[in-house]
């Protein structure tokens, strides 16, 4: 139906959170080792409220994980409450017990940001790979930071922002001006060397662009387009984001 993917739909935010949060406990329970992706946005903030609550009812452990995040603000300080290790630590990773050794994500204050791309995508390898990568979805497609562009990105890459994201993330600081214009993100190809990808996708704001996604042509103009190519992906939408598929 939609080609490759798998596409959960749930009657509301809440139940979506709790569908998707499902899923990745299945494959952590199977994989207790395993190497996990981890999102930021206002999506994912569900599904991490109840991983936070199984790993309190010790239903999973993530003692054992290793764990990678999409992207991070450049230049940004890891203590700014906006910036997005800032915002992992403070939705997930404290919650859960993560240890420092445990957590990866670009680096926000490094000197030499495309030094960085390179060392970021080496840890990932090294890693082995990530096996399940959470993703949510930009109004513009966008998936991480990989912008709408005539090209699809390749590996970790220092990116500037487009005007639509640098306005629908001014949301979370005090004014658009605040928002940092760059950032360091997977690349599209870091993104689709995952072995299983999630992608979670709520509102009705969200339901052009996940059809388009989806349904649409495979294009860098719509960055998630893509997901289509990818033999493992997993939607977790609301009925809302589903309305146009
Ligand atoms: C940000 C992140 C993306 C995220 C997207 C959607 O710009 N870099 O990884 O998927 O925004 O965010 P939201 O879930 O708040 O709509």
């Amino acid at each position: 139906m939609f080609r490759n993917i798998r596409v959960v739909t749930e009657p509301d935010y809440d139940a979506m959170s709790r569908a998707a949060a499902e899923i990745f406990a299945e494959a952590l329970k199977e994989k207790p080792n395993g190497v996990y992706g981890f999102a930021t946005g206002g999506t994912p903030v569900g599904m991490y409220k109840e991983l936070i609550s199984m790993a309190e009812a010790s239903e999973i452990d993530f003692s054992q994980v290793t764990t990678f995040n999409l992207d991070e603000y450049h230049p940004i300080n890891p203590d700014d409450p906006q910036s997005y290790i800032y915002f992992m630590r403070q939705n997930l990773f404290n919650a859960v017990g993560l240890k420092d050794s445990q957590i990866n994500i670009p680096n926000g204050t490094a000197a030499d940001p495309v030094a960085e791309c390179a060392a970021y995508e080496d840890k990932i390898l090294n890693a082995g790979g990530i096996d399940l990568q959470i993703l949510g979805i930009g109004n513009n497609g966008h998936i991480g930071f990989n912008e709408p562009s005539e090209a699809f990105t390749a590996q970790t890459n220092y990116t500037a922002l487009t005007e639509m994201t640098v306005k629908a993330n001014a949301r979370f600081f005090n004014n658009a001006d605040e928002v940092p214009k760059h950032a360091i993100t997977m690349g599209i190809r870091s993104i689709m060397l995952a072995k299983r990808i999630l992608l979670l996708c709520g509102g009705e704001g969200k339901a052009s662009i996940l059809h388009d996604a989806l349904l649409g042509p495979i294009t860098p103009l719509v960055p998630a387009s893509i997901l289509q190519t990818h033999p493992n992906v997993t939607v977790v939408t609301d009925k809302a984001a589903a309305a146009l598929l």
